[in-house]
């Protein structure tokens, strides 16, 4: 048996939509990407919603709209994929790492604080697997210091803080449309922001540079240096498809993640992440349980990790590591334009325990209830 960690939703009908784009003959970005943009400003409740060709590109021309380069710093979590953090340098300013908590894996608000400088110009805090980030504590660092916030999103279309959707609270979000997220058009990002000039300028960087205000009489003109980050009319009818099929998908993957967590609670070895706890809210201290978790990700965490996962690999079950911790790769060592914050023991130790488990649309409880059968058979076998 083959269980995957994840599988894209393509249904005949996102078929017919691909083929269609195919047959007019306009595949580069056009009306289905506009449409695309529209349905999920929509979605979100947002005012401007841009697709770029992937999150990354996103986090970076954020960087670029906020004017954020030599000289700045830029806060990030340790615990996170190296995008969040390599688009600092990407622009010339330096990527401050911090530690992350235990708790839920998300940025240490008292880290990020402690690591606040001068010179410290934007944070990018990541609502990592699809959890929402405690927006009273990072308002409250925001206003005091002054500060921009970008969210990295990646992985939480969806989620929501406080009952609003995540894509609202930041200066500007960034989402990825990557195969590993449940909405997806094969590479991509979505960019959100809720302040007009932002989003001009960050049109016009994804298009060339080009006015994209109409001010131009003339017709085509070009008022920044920029760059292509359009996403196609093709990939746009991939996620169309799956956008129409939103809330259902969204549902699925919060009833999946409640059939791990009352098979799992009670398993030795295994621990549930704090979002896990439904007496609280998922991120911040709020009573009101309004918070969302997406459930981008599935993640446990469990002693004997890279065992359990070998094991688990070799009956079949795709399982995966959570995310990595920056400061153990080269990339983010001895780089004058990186900057370590502490010991990072919280993230490696998430880095080391965190296991994602298979959570697509039609993943079945009976397949769940196997893939739990495994993982305490793995761990009796210890
Ligand atoms: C937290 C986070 N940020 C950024 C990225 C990069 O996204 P993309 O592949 O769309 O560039 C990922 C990808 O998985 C991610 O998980």
């Amino acid at each position: 048996m083959n269980i995957p960690l994840i599988k894209p939703f393509i249904t005949q009908e996102i078929k017919d939509k691909v083929l269609e784009v195919l047959d007019s003959g306009y595949l580069t970005e056009g009306p289905v990407t506009k449409e695309f943009e529209n349905r999920l400003k929509e979605f979100l409740g947002v005012n401007y919603c841009l697709a770029v060709t992937s999150a990354t590109t996103g986090l970076e021309m954020a960087l670029r709209a906020l004017k954020v380069g030599v000289g700045d710093e830029v806060i990030v979590p340790d615990y996170t994929y190296p995008a969040t953090a390599s688009v600092a340098p990407i622009v010339g300013a330096t990527a401050v790492i911090v530690d992350v908590s235990k708790k839920n894996m998300l940025i240490d608000y008292d880290a990020l604080e402690a690591a606040i400088t001068p010179k410290t110009k934007a944070i990018i805090p990541v609502s990592l697997f699809g959890a929402p980030l405690d927006y009273d504590r990072l308002n409250a660092i925001k206003d005091k210091y002054k500060l921009y916030i970008i969210e990295d999103a990646a992985c939480s279309i969806g989620a929501e803080f406080k009952g609003e959707k995540v894509g609202k609270q930041a200066d500007i979000t960034v989402f990825s449309l990557h195969p590993r997220k449940f909405i997806t058009t094969g590479e991509g990002g979505i960019v959100t922001t809720e302040n007009e000039e932002l989003a001009e300028w960050m049109n016009s960087y994804k298009h060339f540079g080009m006015d994209m205000t109409g001010a131009s009489r003339e017709g085509i003109h070009f008022s920044n240096i920029g760059t292509n980050y359009k996403l196609t009319n093709l990939q746009a009818a991939v996620g169309l498809g799956q956008l129409d099929h939103i809330e259902a998908l969204l549902s699925k993957r919060i009833e999946l993640a409640n059939n791990y967590e009352s098979m799992l609670r009670n398993v030795e070895g295994v621990t549930l992440t704090h979002f896990s706890e439904k007496e609280t809210c998922a991120s911040c201290s709020c009573s009101t349980k309004q918070c969302k978790h997406s459930y981008q990700t599935f993640s446990i965490f469990i002693k004997d990790r890279d065992r359990i996962m070998t094991s688990m690999r070799e009956k079949g079950i795709e399982v995966q590591i959570g995310t990595y911790s920056l400061h153990m790769h080269t990339a983010f060592q001895n780089n004058s334009l990186v900057e370590i914050k502490g010991e990072m023991a919280n993230s490696k130790w998430c880095y080391e325990h965190a296991l994602a488990l298979p959570l697509y649309n039609d993943l079945t409880e009976d397949l769940q209830k196997h893939i739990v059968i495994e993982l305490i058979n793995s761990l009796k076998s210890s």
